[in-house]
């Protein structure tokens, strides 16, 4: 369905054609004085300039055409030439109902769906999900969901950290505690066991007791980085035990991602792009892309323009070890051969700012991405607790993310009015989605790029522009409609014009939902969807306190008012699953 605003803007644009001018001029806006028009086109004062007439005399001109257009109600020019616009009822709800009958609401598919990669999550393996990792999970659901509703292919890739310094420390603290499985026994030639000798519970545990470690003990140091370059190497008791590392730790991480309703297409890792690493190493060397600098195998990436430096790509370490910059770049080569995407996004912590811009130039300098691969980071601000330090638990470690949901859900559980009278296990179900939303919501509504403090009274309200208040107002639409069921109530499939000025509101707000996921998905942007839900809340919230819809005793009236509700539901359901929100039945 082509957009309202865009349906509008070429009635007036035709008109500037007309006279002619630009088409460009008759480009209209929402109005931002909403009290005095709908709409507005600020077209005939730039136009004067161009044209050298008075912007008056221009929007004269174009006015007395536009009251001729049946679809407007009522045209008329302000100050030095705005013109002010209000659309007839007939015409908008129009608009409303052919966007009620369509499976998308009124959003149309991309003609040419392009293939994107998400590249977030970004877990490590057999280290626990922490609040660190929170961002970059919600941000890129979500961005994995415009992206696919606007009908692009897209892959959401985990890629896990699964070939890093943090292995090698797990399995030199496995082996300072069982030196005799058969792992570390160089000669061994058996089959090694199927079970991992350890359980999640205890992975999670020897990670940060060899971490702690190795920051005093530089002999335990060097054992973890021995022990990741032989894994690397390929040392067959170490993948091994890799390999179980993985399994164990996968399959937690899964029910953690899962937990928070983040569903990844791929659960790729770092060590899927090792096989490519050898091959891309001699085209960068047979291509002159490289040279040696201190024992480090370097591609220079800096540009003559450059404000600030940018020190040189390293491909390999001296001992031909694999670092954070050679898998990322090997990864890319990888994704180009295995999915031939169009895009690559990358959500991850902003500060690792500096290692993408290394990649990428890497990347296209060496035509490991061709011209048209777009490559975008999406880098993310830190969340912060109420200090404006990131956020800590209160012995000041690094909460995990596990608690951190336990925090939230115990936070709105009491506030749950229903949930008195129904049983533990959904009461409990519905603590996790109605915790989830605050907690997702209160991180969407920022723009990414920023900090922001989490501030769990806010974000649990439910009132104010958050989670819990959207949910609350789509769990009010399902609880009127439960009980017009019930009634046995007979509806049309039809939505009237609007009864009243807050209807009329309503059905605006609608109409712009198209317009809203456009440009959430052009900007990377879930903010824009947090601020629509919000407006479209209230804006109904308002349209229900002035209406008593299951009361009305006009059959036809109330008939339309329930089409209306229920599509408002839709459309903020469909909203809240774009921001990777689910919505309980009741709370
Ligand atoms: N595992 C990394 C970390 O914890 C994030 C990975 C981000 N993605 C990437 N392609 N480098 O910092």
């Amino acid at each position: 369905m082509k957009m309202l605003i865009k349906k509008i803007s070429n009635i007036v644009e035709d008109q500037f054609e007309q006279f002619g001018y630009d088409r460009e001029y008759g480009t209209i806006t929402i109005s931002n004085r909403p009290d005095l028009c709908q709409f507005q086109c600020n077209g005939a004062l730039s136009a004067a300039k161009q044209y050298k007439k008075a912007p008056v005399q221009i929007a004269n001109e174009i006015l007395e055409e536009l009251k001729k257009i049946e679809a407007f109600q009522d045209v008329s020019i302000a100050g030095p030439g705005f013109i002010n616009i209000n659309i007839e009822d007939r015409f908008l709800t129009e608009y409303i109902n052919e966007m009620y009958n369509n499976k998308k609401l009124g959003c149309d598919e991309v003609p040419n769906p392009k293939t994107i990669i998400i590249d977030y999550g970004g877990a490590n393996v057999a280290k626990p999900l922490h609040v660190g990792h929170l961002r970059s999970a919600i941000i890129g659901e979500s961005l994995k969901r415009i992206s696919k509703f606007m009908g692009h292919n897209v892959i959401g890739d985990v890629h896990l950290g699964d070939w890093g310094l943090q292995i090698g420390m797990v399995i030199s603290e496995l082996r300072r505690r069982n030196p005799d499985l058969p792992y570390f026994d160089e000669s061994f030639q058996g089959d090694y066991s199927k079970e991992a000798p350890f359980t999640i519970d205890e992975l999670e545990e020897i990670y940060p007791t060899a971490s702690k470690l190795a920051k005093t003990d530089s002999v335990a140091m060097e054992e973890s980085k021995k022990a990741t370059s032989e894994l690397q190497k390929g040392r067959r008791g170490y993948v091994e035990l890799w390999k179980h590392i993985l399994n164990v730790s996968v399959a937690d991480l899964k029910k953690g991602y899962g937990n928070l309703n983040v569903h990844f297409d791929l659960w790729k890792g770092e060590s899927d792009s090792q096989k490519y690493v050898d091959g891309m190493v001699k085209y960068l060397k047979d291509n002159n892309y490289t040279s040696e600098s201190e024992g480090l195998l370097i591609v220079d990436v800096a540009k003559e323009a450059d404000t600030h430096i940018i020190p040189p790509f390293i491909v390999l370490k001296s001992d031909g070890a694999s670092l954070y910059s050679t898998t990322d770049l090997a990864t890319i080569w990888e994704r180009v051969e295995e999915y031939a995407p169009d895009q690559i996004i990358y959500v991850v912590d902003k500060r690792q700012d500096l290692h993408f811009e290394q990649v990428f130039r890497c990347a296209k300098k060496t035509k490991i991405a061709g011209e048209a691969l777009k490559l975008e980071f999406i880098g993310f601000g830190t969340m912060n607790g109420k200090d404006g330090k990131p956020f800590k638990t209160r012995e000041g470690g690094v909460m995990r993310l596990q608690d951190l949901i336990q925090i939230i859900k115990d936070a709105v559980k009491d506030k749950l009015q229903e949930n008195k009278s129904i049983d533990f296990v959904e009461a409990d179900e519905i603590a996790r989605k109605v915790g989830l939303s605050a907690l997702k919501y209160g991180d969407l509504s920022n723009q990414a790029t920023k900090d922001y403090v989490f501030d769990i009274e806010r974000f649990s309200s439910f009132e104010g522009n958050t989670g819990p208040y959207i949910l609350y107002t789509v769990v009010r639409i399902k609880s009127i409609l439960r009980r017009i069921t019930e009634e046995g109530f007979q509806y049309s499939n039809k939505i009237n014009t609007p009864y009243s000025n807050v209807e009329r509101s309503l059905f605006l707000k609608l109409s712009k939902f198209n317009e809203v996921v456009e440009l959430s998905f052009k900007d990377k942007a879930p903010n824009k969807i947090c601020d629509y839900v919000y407006d479209l809340a209230s804006t109904f919230n308002r349209f229900y306190h002035d209406n008593k819809i299951i009361a009305e005793e006009n059959i036809d009236k109330k008939a339309s008012w329930i089409n209306l509700i229920s599509l408002t539901m839709r459309v903020l359901e469909t909203g809240l699953d774009l921001l990777g929100i689910e919505t309980p039945e009741r709370m």
